[in-house]
Order: C-alpha cells, then sequence, then structure tokens
C-alpha cells in the first residue's frame, strides 16, 4: 500500500541532527529549527528513540505541541528501548556508527526488534511524543551497520516480531503505515521477496543520493515501485557533505569522499547549479521516492531546502553529470 496519499508532500523535516547528532544544539534553537519548517508550510516530521537517545523526539514533541494534531504527519522508529539506566555514550557499539549522538541523552540503549518491544517503544515514543497517536513507523537498522554479520539474526527477529505487530496495528487502524528504516538496500530487498505481509514504503538512507545510488537502483527501485512499497529517501545530502557539511555515513568524510563532492561541485559551478537543489531533485526524481527528508539543526536550512526543490537546473549539467559517469547510466534524471 502506498503512502502517496498519506504525505503531506514531496518533503519532511529530518529529525536525526536534533538529537545532537555531530553537536550539542541548545533546545531553543532546536526548537526554532522545527518551527521554521512549520512556518514554512512543512508537515512530515521523522524522528526516532535513537536520536540522542529519546532527545530529538522529546524536543520534536515539544514544538509540535503547539499544532493541531490532524495537521502534520509524524513518523518514528522502533527496533530500540531508551531505558531508565544510564551509560556512557562513547561506550555505546554502534557498529559503523561509533561515536554518532555522543551529545545526546545518557539513557542505555537496548536493541529489540520482538513484537513485545515494538509495542513498549510506541508507548514510550507517544510519551516522549507529546501525542497520542504514530502515523507511520519504521523498523530502525535491522542492517549491516549496526549488527555486522550478524544482522540476518536481527532482521529475523524483526520479521517475527515488529513486522507482525505493526502489520496488526496497520490493520486495525492505530497507525497508518510501517516499513524499515535503513542505510543499506539489502534488508529492504530482502523483505520485497518475502512470503510475509509487506510494508507500506521503507525509508532508504544515503543509499539514494547522487553520491551512492547504483546498488538501490540495481536491486531495489524498481521492484519497490512494482510492488507499490514506497521509498522516502533519508540522507538526500550524504548526511551532509553534500550540502557543505563534513560528514559522510555520520563520520567525517575522507578524502576520496571530498574528491568526488568536489567533481560534482565543478560541474555545478559551470552551469551555475546549487549542489543542494541537484540533490533533491535527483533523489525525487525516481519514481519509486514518494518523499526527502533532509535532516537539519539550524532553522535556515529548510528555506534552503524549500528553494533547492524549486530551482532550475538545466538538462547541460545532468548530462554533464552522466558523461563523467557521476550519476549512473539508468537513473532517472529531473530532466525537462
Ligand atoms: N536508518 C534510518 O532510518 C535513517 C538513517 C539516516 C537518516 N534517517 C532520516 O533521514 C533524515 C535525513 O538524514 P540526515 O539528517 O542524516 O542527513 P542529510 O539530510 O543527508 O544531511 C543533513 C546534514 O546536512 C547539513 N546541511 C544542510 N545544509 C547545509 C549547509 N548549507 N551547509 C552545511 N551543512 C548543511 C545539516 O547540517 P546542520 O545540522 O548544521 O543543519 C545536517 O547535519 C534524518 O534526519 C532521519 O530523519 C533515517
Amino acid at each position: 500500500m502506498s503512502i502517496r496519499k498519506l504525505l503531506p508532500g514531496n518533503i519532511g523535516l529530518g529529525g536525526a541532527p536534533l538529537g545532537n547528532m555531530y553537536r550539542a544544539i541548545p533546545d531553543e534553537e532546536a526548537h526554532a529549527t522545527v518551527t521554521a519548517a512549520w512556518d514554512l508550510g512543512v508537515r512530515y516530521f521523522d524522528t526516532a528513540p535513537l536520536y540522542g537517545s529519546g532527545l530529538s523526539e522529546i524536543r520534536m514533541g515539544e514544538a509540535l505541541s503547539q499544532y493541531p494534531r490532524d495537521e502534520y504527519v509524524l513518523s518514528t522508529k522502533v527496533g530500540r528501548i531508551m531505558l531508565d539506566d544510564m551509560e556512557d555514550p562513547a561506550s555505546r557499539d554502534f557498529g559503523e556508527k561509533g561515536g554518532i549522538f555522543e551529545h545526546g541523552l545518557k539513557n542505555k540503549i537496548l536493541n529489540d526488534y520482538s513484537a513485545d518491544a515494538t509495542l513498549r517503544s510506541i508507548e514510550d515514543s507517544l510519551k516522549r511524543l507529546k501525542t497520542d497517536r504514530l502515523d507511520i513507523v519504521w523498523i530502525h537498522d535491522p542492517a549491516q551497520d549496526f549488527y555486522g554479520d550478524s544482522w540476518l539474526e536481527q532482521f529475523n527477529i524483526a520479521r517475527t516480531g515488529a513486522f507482525r505487530a505493526l502489520t496488526r496495528l496497520r490493520d486495525e487502524g492505530v497507525i497508518k503505515a510501517w516499513g524499515l528504516g535503513v542505510n543499506r538496500v539489502e534488508p529492504p530487498e530482502l523483505t520485497l521477496a518475502l512470503d510475509e505481509p509487506q510494508p507500506d514504503a521503507f525509508l532508504l538512507a544515503g543509499r539514494y543520493s547522487l553520491l551512492d545510488h547504483k546498488r538501490a537502483l540495481q536491486r531495489l527501485m524498481s521492484e519497490a515501485h512494482e510492488q507499490n512499497v514506497d521509498i522516502v529517501v533519508g540522507g538526500p545530502y550524504s548526511s551532509g557533505v553534500l550540502a557543505g557539511g563534513e560528514h559522510f555515513e555520520y563520520q567525517k568524510a575522507s578524502p576520496a569522499i571530498h574528491q568526488q563532492v568536489a567533481k560534482i561541485k565543478a560541474i555545478a559551478a559551470q552551469f551555475n547549479v546549487d549542489v543542494k537543489a541537484a540533490a533533491l531533485q535527483f533523489s525525487l526524481a525516481n519514481p519509486a521516492v514518494a518523499a526527502v527528508i533532509p535532516g537539519s539543526s539550524r532553522p535556515g536550512r529548510m528555506a534552503e531546502d524549500l528553494a533547492a526543490l524549486k530551482a532550475v537546473i538545466p538538462n547541460e549539467f545532468w548530462d554533464e553529470m552522466r558523461r563523467q559517469n557521476l550519476v549512473a547510466e539508468n537513473a532517472p534524471l529531473p530532466v525537462r
């Protein structure tokens, strides 16, 4: 079942940076980031318990509680419970994403993709988000980047736990849609091949961006589109580096990535194109994609994002990107 009718437009605010992903953000700045998006007409907000151990949800809940609940769409995630016990954030094992959210809250994080934990996680999120309902629930990260070779074990716990619990909640009308929220192509690819109740959408982060889209094109996008399972693109700026930030895959970007970005920037400069515009419009050009959700921790960013959506990009820019093999031959492009 598609989520296109549920989503208010093709852009939402990604809430990971509001959990102090890279830096400690004052509460006022986080609040202003959400209200700036609201004032610009954005009505889809994504967050997760993991983002700062509850901090992003608390901040979004606080900011969104001033608006009528029927006027916005809210997604959060399950698969990790925030406990009352505290831990040293530096001691957490986040696989490839080590160090992320070190500036967030110190609540201990328990990974659990079972049905019981899914229901508990939703209850906890509702409290932090100051609301009585969620619209979309993503199963968060049962994938290689967090679990290495044992990711399939976690995926299987989710398959027999969270998948079924969320299908039931959707069938009962408690939530409107569910899916996986992941940074890897393989979990959605595997999900589509399963003889199990299917999700409504996938939140695919970092794998359908200007910098990285070939595997998703090969293995996921067409299949998802054919099965009417939408893709919401997270990390459209590859976690910042495409927008002028320093991060790629939630770590400091390597010289090789900076070189790749420099090539894109050089072509963008030649055709007077903003790389942010190219990044957002590229993600949205794939027919499987229902929305993009750029993240930010500063009130000014959403205005940039909305301007980027509207910017006119000459076809010659895309021709040159293709000629230099910076976009895949088979990638749908926003050409006019
Ligand atoms: N597994 C999952 O389900 C999953 C994984 C990843 C992401 N997501 C979702 O997708 C959302 C988006 O991904 P993301 O936030 O990780 O990455 P992103 O949207 O690719 O990039 C966000 C970063 O870009 C930076 N940025 C934007 N404009 C900039 C500018 N003009 N100059 C410098 N930096 C700029 C922002 O910096 P500032 O903070 O300074 O504004 C922010 O840190 C997340 O917030 C989350 O909701 C889900």
